[in-house]
C-alpha cells in the first residue's frame, strides 16, 4: 500500500478538526488515501494544503506543495501573501453550496427593500393594517459579476419576478437575464439598475471600481447590496451619495477591513445595514467533496488548469 498523501490543513476562523473528517472520507470514497493534519508551524511534508487565510509561513515550511485548495471563493488575500510560490496552482471553491445561501440573502434584502418590510416587527409603533402594498412593476435588479454565485443570485431574483440584468468582465449568456459585458458596457448597465448587487471578486481591475462617478450612474433612489468584496467600493464615495440622497440605502456584508472597525461610519448610518460577512458561509460537506474530487483528479494526473476553480493568477480569481 502506498503511503497516504500528506495534506496540511490551515483554516483560520474555522474548526479544522471538523473539516478533516469529511475531507478524509470524501478522499477515501474517491479512492485516495490521504492524511490530513492541522498545520501548526512544524513541517508535515505535505503534497497539498487546504487553506483559508493561512499563515504566511505555511509556504516556506511546506516547500513541496503541488497545489493549494482555497476553502472559499475569494483568493485575494491568499494571492497577496509574499511567501506564496508564483507557480503553485491554486484551486478555489466554485459554488459548493455557497451560491444558494448568497442568493437567499440577496432575495431577503431585495424583498425588504421593495416591499417595505422594515415597517413590521421592529420597535416602531405598529403600522396598522391599511398600509401601502407596493403593486407597481418590480424594479430592475443588476447583478455585478456573473460567476457561479452571481448567476445563481440572478436566477433566484428572476424566479421572484424581478427584471434582472447582469454584468461580467467577459461575455456571458444566461436565459432571461439581460447580459452586459466589459468595461464599455458598465455605465449602460448601471443606468438601468435600481438595485445593484455587487458580487465581484477583488482584483486589480475591480479594486475601487464603484467610486463616486460610477455609483452616480445609478438612477436616483437606487439601492446597493454588496456581497462581493468591500474593496470594490470606495467607502467615502458611497457615504457621500447616501448622504446626498442619490442612493437610498446600502446593505453591506463585506468591507475593506474586516472585522469592520468600531467607529466606522457604516455602523451607525441610518441608510446602511451592516452584516458581518455571513451571506455565504462555506458549507463543509459540499466544500470537502469539491476539494477531495479535485485532489483525486490531480493524483490521477489531471493538469490543474483543467479543474474547476483553477485560479488564473493574472486574472486574480
Ligand atoms: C467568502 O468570502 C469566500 O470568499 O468564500
Amino acid at each position: 500500500m502506498p503511503a497516504p498523501v500528506r495534506v496540511a490543513v490551515a483554516l483560520a476562523n474555522m474548526n479544522p478538526e471538523a473539516w478533516i473528517a469529511p475531507l478524509r472520507e470524501t478522499c477515501a470514497a474517491a479512492g485516495v488515501a490521504a492524511q490530513f493534519d492541522v498545520f501548526d508551524g512544524r513541517p508535515l511534508g505535505a503534497r497539498y494544503a487546504v487553506v483559508w487565510l493561512p499563515p504566511e509561513e505555511l509556504f516556506t515550511v511546506e516547500s513541496g506543495l503541488r497545489a493549494v485548495f482555497n476553502v472559499g471563493a475569494g483568493v485575494e488575500r491568499l494571492l497577496a501573501l509574499p511567501s506564496l510560490p508564483p507557480n503553485l496552482p491554486i484551486l478555489r471553491l466554485v459554488d459548493a453550496g455557497m451560491a444558494p445561501k448568497m442568493a437567499e440573502y440577496v432575495c431577503f434584502y431585495v424583498a425588504r427593500i421593495t416591499r417595505g418590510l422594515d415597517r413590521f416587527g421592529g420597535p416602531q409603533p405598529a403600522p396598522g393594517w391599511n398600509v401601502d402594498r407596493p403593486r407597481g412593476a418590480p424594479p430592475t435588479v443588476g447583478v455585478l459579476g456573473l460567476g457561479a454565485i452571481g448567476a445563481r443570485i440572478a436566477q433566484a431574483l428572476q424566479m421572484f419576478g424581478y427584471p434582472v440584468r447582469g454584468w461580467s468582465r467577459t461575455a456571458r449568456s444566461l436565459p432571461g437575464i439581460d447580459c452586459f459585458a466589459g468595461p464599455d458596457a458598465l455605465d449602460a448597465f448601471l443606468a438601468g439598475t435600481r438595485i445593484l448587487v455587487d458580487v465581484l471578486p477583488l482584483t486589480s481591475e475591480t479594486r475601487d471600481l464603484l467610486d463616486r462617478e460610477r455609483l452616480s450612474r445609478l438612477p436616483a433612489g437606487a439601492h446597493l447590496i454588496n456581497v462581493g468584496r468591500g474593496g470594490t467600493i470606495v467607502d467615502d464615495d458611497l457615504l457621500a451619495l447616501l448622504d446626498s440622497g442619490h442612493l437610498a440605502s446600502a446593505v453591506l456584508d463585506v468591507f475593506r477591513v474586516e472585522p469592520l472597525p468600531a467607529g466606522h461610519a457604516f455602523w451607525n448610518h441610518p441608510k446602511v445595514t451592516v452584516t458581518p460577512h455571513l451571506a455565504g458561509p462555506t458549507p463543509r460537506e459540499p466544500a470537502a467533496r469539491q476539494v477531495a474530487e479535485a485532489l483525486a483528479a490531480l493524483e490521477a494526473g489531471a493538469p490543474p488548469p483543467s479543474l474547476p476553480g483553477y485560479v488564473g493568477r493574472a486574472r486574480g480569481y
